[in-house]
C-alpha cells in the first residue's frame, strides 16, 4: 500500500519546528483571518469605504473590512499587547487579558487598488516580542504575508528558515515550499515609480539592469512582486527614492521589514541603497523608505551605483 503523502498543516509544522507556542498563535491566527478576507474579496463590496488612512488615501471598504477581521482574531489570541496598521492613525493596545507578550505590524490588504482588476494582492504581518512596536526591523521575531492569487499562499518566518503553505480546498493550509533560499544573483527585477522621476544614479542603475538582459516583472502589488522573487529564488525588487519623494512610497513598518526580515532569511539582502532597512529605527509610524530587496549580488549592484 504505497504510504499516503499526508501534507503538514500549518500548526503541526510550525510546533515541529518548535516555534514559541504564542508566536505558533499569532501566525496560525492571521491564517485563520486570511480565510475571511479570501470570502470578503470574493463576495464583498469592493467599494469606497468612504474613509482615509493614515497617509490621507481613500480606503476601501475591503482595507477597513480586511484590518477590523486581523484585528479582532490578534486580539482574541490574547497574546498581542501593541496593534498597529497602515489602515490605522495611532497604535491600539488591547486592554484583553492574556498573556500579550508580542506587538503586531499589519497591512491588512495590500495593492487594494488592484483588487478591482482581479490582480493578485496580499497581507503583510510583522511580529515583535514584547509591546514596542516602533523598533527596528532587525528586532522582528517573525514576519508573514499571504497572497490573494489564483491561489491562496502563505509564506512565514520565524527566523528558522522561510517556508510556504497553500490553502487547499478543505480550508487547510498545507506545507507546499520549505526551506525557500534564494539564489546570490537571478535576472527578473521589479522597477516601482514613474521613470521620469528617477534620480540620475538610479536611472543609470535601471539602464544597467536592461542593457544586461535582466526581465521586467511588475504587477504593481508589493506583495506577488515580492513573492515573485521570493518563489523564483532570485532577482531585485526596487521602489527607489524618487526626484520629489527622497523616500520612495512603501512604509517602513508596515511593507519593507516584514519583506525584508523574510527576504534576508532566505538568504536575501535589503537596502534603501545605502543602509540596511532592518536597521532604521523608525521615528513615526507612518515613515518611508527606498527599497532594494531580493539577491544579494543585484542589490549590491544597486547600492554601488547609488553610491558613485
Ligand atoms: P497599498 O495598496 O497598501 O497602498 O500599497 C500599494 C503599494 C505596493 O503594493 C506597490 O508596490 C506600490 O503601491 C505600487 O505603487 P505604484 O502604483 O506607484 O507603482
Ligand atoms: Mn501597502
Ligand atoms: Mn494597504
Amino acid at each position: 500500500m504505497p504510504k499516503r503523502h499526508v501534507q503538514k498543516g500549518l500548526w503541526n509544522h510550525l510546533m515541529h519546528k518548535g516555534v514559541d507556542f504564542g508566536l505558533a498563535s499569532i501566525i496560525y491566527e492571521v491564517a485563520v483571518a486570511s480565510k475571511y478576507i479570501v470570502h470578503a474579496m470574493r463576495t464583498g463590496d469592493l467599494g469606497l469605504a468612504g474613509t482615509s488612512n493614515l497617509y490621507g488615501e481613500e480606503q476601501l471598504a475591503l482595507d477597513v473590512l480586511a484590518n477590523e477581521i486581523i484585528k479582532d482574531r490578534l486580539d482574541h489570541t490574547g497574546r498581542v499587547k501593541s496593534f498597529a496598521s497602515e489602515e490605522l492613525d495611532d497604535i491600539l493596545i488591547f486592554e484583553r487579558k492574556g498573556h500579550k507578550d508580542y506587538s503586531v505590524v499589519v497591512d491588512p490588504l495590500d495593492g487594494s487598488s488592484l483588487v478591482d482588476v482581479n490582480l493578485a494582492v496580499g497581507t503583510i504581518v510583522g511580529i515583535f516580542k514584547g509591546e514596542n512596536l516602533l523598533q527596528p526591523g532587525k528586532n522582528l521575531v517573525g514576519a508573514m504575508y499571504i497572497v490573494y492569487g489564483p491561489r491562496t499562499t502563505l509564506v512565514y518566518s520565524a527566523g528558522n528558515g522561510v517556508y510556504e503553505f497553500t490553502l487547499n480546498s478543505l480550508g487547510e493550509y498545507v506545507l507546499t515550499q520549505e526551506e525557500i533560499t534564494l539564489k546570490d544573483s537571478n535576472k527578473i527585477y521589479s522597477p516601482g515609480g514613474l521613470k521620469k522621476d528617477y534620480t540620475e544614479k538610479h536611472a543609470k542603475f535601471i539602464d544597467f539592469l536592461e542593457e544586461n538582459g535582466y526581465k521586467l516583472r511588475y504587477s504593481g502589488g508589493f506583495v506577488p512582486d515580492i513573492n515573485q522573487i521570493l518563489l523564483k529564488r532570485g532577482g531585485l525588487f526596487t521602489y527607489p527614492a524618487l526626484k520629489n519623494s527622497p523616500n520612495g512610497k512603501l512604509r517602513l513598518l508596515f511593507e519593507l521589514n516584514p519583506m525584508a526580515f523574510i527576504i534576508e532569511n532566505a538568504g536575501g539582502m535589503a537596502s534603501t541603497g545605502k543602509e540596511r532597512i532592518l536597521e532604521i529605527n523608525p521615528e513615526k509610524l507612518d515613515q518611508r523608505a527606498p527599497i532594494y530587496i531580493g539577491s544579494k549580488e543585484e542589490v549590491q549592484l544597486a547600492q554601488k551605483f547609488l553610491n558613485e
